[in-house]
């Protein structure tokens, strides 16, 4: 069943008087529930596909349902937490002020919430913050500030999360430990994800598909099924299986950037 359904979507921008097209008969199914990453060379339309499915921004043709609903809907609803690059933390307010922000702003109390909602308590310990829950976000590096803006979407009671390159600007290692964590945190507290990331092994390891876009215009070019066992330890990384869903999702790419 598809939760999030996109038919022949397309998204044009006008700029010194000159069209382009962003994103061309975009058609994709995403099921309640499921770790979605888009991957693709930059300027593919990964931002723009994430926005039109956020409600931020509409498309001049095709059609999105969101839930059966239209994205504006369901943005006006509050379905939707969104995890940028560099998460939107008040300095004013402690971690777990932060924390609880989305539920205060969207006026959503404990008991609104489906009972397995993630704590915001124990989501903050399982991303090693449990010290720092009365910290100032400038007492935090930029990668524990990126693990606040993250825990923050499962705690903000919304079902679906939009994630765009929420790990880009770490360094490699931080990068590492958060893609566990993510995994685990995700696992536990099954919300629709869509994620956009340009690191391939971060898509193959967290997804159950991975959307692999083109450019001028953007478009799908595959979508890959991971066949990966959940949940997905660390020495996964390390498996032949593994390595063969990169080396295809790195052939796909570059057949795409060579076309
Ligand atoms: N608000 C806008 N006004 C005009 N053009 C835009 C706007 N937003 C995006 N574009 C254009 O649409 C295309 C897709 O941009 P988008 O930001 O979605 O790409 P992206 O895949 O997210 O790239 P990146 O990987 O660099 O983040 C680009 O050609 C960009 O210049
Ligand atoms: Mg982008």
């Amino acid at each position: 069943m598809s939760y999030i359904s996109i038919s022949n979507l397309s998204k044009r921008f006008v700029r010194r008087g000159q069209w382009t097209e962003a994103l061309s008969s975009v058609d994709l199914n995403i099921a309640k529930g499921s770790f979605v990453s888009f991957i693709g060379p930059s300027g593919c339309g990964k931002s723009t596909l994430l926005r039109i499915i956020g409600g931020l921004m509409k498309a001049e043709e095709g059609g999105i349902k969101v839930g059966g609903r239209s994205p504006q809907e369901m943005q006006a609803d509050k379905q939707f937490g969104f995890v940028p690059q560099a998460p939107a933390l008040f300095p004013w307010r402690t971690v777990l002020q932060n924390m609880n922000l989305p539920r205060e702003v969207n006026k959503r109390s404990r008991t609104d919430l489906a009972e397995d909602e993630a704590d915001p308590i124990e989501l903050l310990q399982a991303v090693g913050l449990g010290d720092f829950l009365h910290a100032y976000p400038k007492e935090l590096s930029g990668g524990m500030r990126q693990r606040v803006g993250i825990v923050r979407a499962f705690a903000s009671g919304a079902p679906i999360l939009l994630m765009d390159e929420p790990f880009s600007a770490l360094d490699e290692i931080t990068r590492e430990v958060l893609m566990h964590q993510l995994v685990r945190i995700w696992e536990q507290h099954k919300k629709t994800v869509i994620f956009v990331t340009h690191n391939i092994q971060e898509a193959v390891y967290l997804s159950d598909q991975v959307v692999i876009m083109s450019s001028r215009p953007g478009r799908i070019s595959r979508v890959v099924d991971i066949d990966l066992p959940r949940p997905r330890g660390e020495k996964i990384i390390e498996s032949p299986e593994f390595y063969q869903y990169v080396v295809r999702l790195r052939e796909s790419l570059r057949e795409r950037w060579e076309a």
